[in-house]
């Protein structure tokens, strides 16, 4: 089957990280179906995405839960293969309600799972997440080391991860890629689409940008004792535009293998707070007020990626750095400083 025929379900396709992955799908001659019940994301996002590719794109306003509309779409389409991102994200939600995440997260995966069986469709690239191997004991970060969850949030990618696991174990014909990002970070070149939480963010990269746009007065620094350079927490930020690509490459690497294999998907560069905060002055000329609170719950001193399985099974690498990231970051959020609204 040539690519160009290849029609690809991506749910939550009009959310962060599936907004960027349609553009590098079509881009590379793939086919899309949007499944997206716009609980996190706005149709304007899929709108930018069309405007980027001059292209229209089909979607369906439904829940990945919901095993008639799932059905349906299978029916009238013939996927070649899921790329799965619709889930809940916010880790302190997750505390507060369970629930409702495990069941969105966990019963999401399930039914799709269930019809792409019914439908012989059985490859999928699901996003997980480094937050499955909980309080790492060193960096970087290995596939193989242990997985464990420390908030519901993580435990339900966790258990889809083991899902996946069990049903290749039962039946060869799957071919699963289970992709675990790092810290997804900064937005498409166009400045058209980018991150645009609904509530004041709690991830790092869109709180600074907000304060660089005005929108949020000051960052609060959580920790500066950690054993680190300067003592603030290190991470993997990763562009998002490199992350898309790595969704194509592990599609791509599904043609010949059957199996279930987990991959990290960062850059393998570790940066701490403070140099996030500069490398955004940097490219914004904005000043980014700050002050140093304690230490957050449940974080972690240092997390980075090895990304040796990658590079070689995937054939991928991300290309973008830091000072490009904060570039692309600026310019979405300083062209929409209220972000799709
Ligand atoms: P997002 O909230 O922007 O995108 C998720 C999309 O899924 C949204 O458009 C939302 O409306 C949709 N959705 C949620 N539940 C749904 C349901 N039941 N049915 C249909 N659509 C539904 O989040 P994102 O940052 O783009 O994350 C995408 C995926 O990557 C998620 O699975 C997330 O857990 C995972 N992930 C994200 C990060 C990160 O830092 N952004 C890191 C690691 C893993
Ligand atoms: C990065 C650094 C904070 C906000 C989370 C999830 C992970 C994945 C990505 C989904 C840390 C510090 C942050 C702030 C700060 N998501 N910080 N002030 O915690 O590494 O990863 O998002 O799968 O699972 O855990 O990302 O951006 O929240 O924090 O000082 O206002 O910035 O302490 O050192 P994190 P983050």
């Amino acid at each position: 089957m040539q690519e160009n025929s290849k029609k690809i379900l991506v749910t939550g396709g009009a959310g962060y990280i599936g907004s960027h992955t349609v553009v590098s799908l079509i881009e590379n001659g793939f086919e899309v179906f949007i499944l997206d019940d716009f609980s996190n994301s706005h149709v304007e996002s899929i709108r930018r995405v069309e405007q980027i590719c001059g292209t229209s794109i089909d979607f369906l306003e439904a829940d990945v839960g919901d095993e008639a509309a799932v059905r349906g779409i299978f029916e009238a389409n013939d996927f070649y293969a899921v790329i799965h991102f619709a889930a809940f994200k916010a880790i302190g939600e997750s505390v507060q309600q369970p629930l409702r995440y495990y069941q969105n997260n966990v019963s999401g995966a399930l039914n799709l799972l269930k019809v792409m069986d019914n439908f012989d469709c059985r490859r999928l690239v699901f996003s997980s997440s480094a937050t499955v191997y909980g309080d790492p004991s060193s960096v970087p970060i290995t596939e193989s080391f242990p997985l464990s969850a420390t908030n519901p949030y993580g435990q339900s990618k966790l258990m889809v991860e083991n899902i996946m696991r069990d049903l290749y174990r039962a039946d060869q014909s799957w071919q699963l890629s289970i992709l675990r990002y790092f810290n997804p970070v900064a937005a498409h070149q166009s400045g058209l689409i980018g991150e645009d939480p609904s509530d004041i963010p709690n991830n790092l990269m869109p709180y600074i940008s907000q304060v660089g746009v005005g929108r949020l007065d000051c960052l609060s620094v959580y920790g500066d004792d950690y054993n680190t350079p300067d003592g603030t927490g290190v991470r993997d930020y990763i562009h998002v535009s490199d992350l898309a690509n790595a969704h194509v490459k592990a599609l791509q690497a599904l043609n010949s293998e059957h199996g279930c294999e987990s991959y990290n998907i960062g850059t393998g560069q570790g940066y701490s707070v403070l140099e996030m905060v500069k490398a955004f002055e940097r490219a914004s000329g904005q000043t980014i007020n700050y002050k140093v609170m304690p230490r957050r719950g449940g974080d972690v001193a240092s997390c980075y990626a090895d990304t040796r399985k990658s590079t070689e099974h995937l054939d991928w690498k991300a290309e973008y750095d830091l000072d490009r990231m904060m570039q692309d970051l600026w310019r979405w959020q300083s062209k929409n400083p209220n972000g799709y609204a």
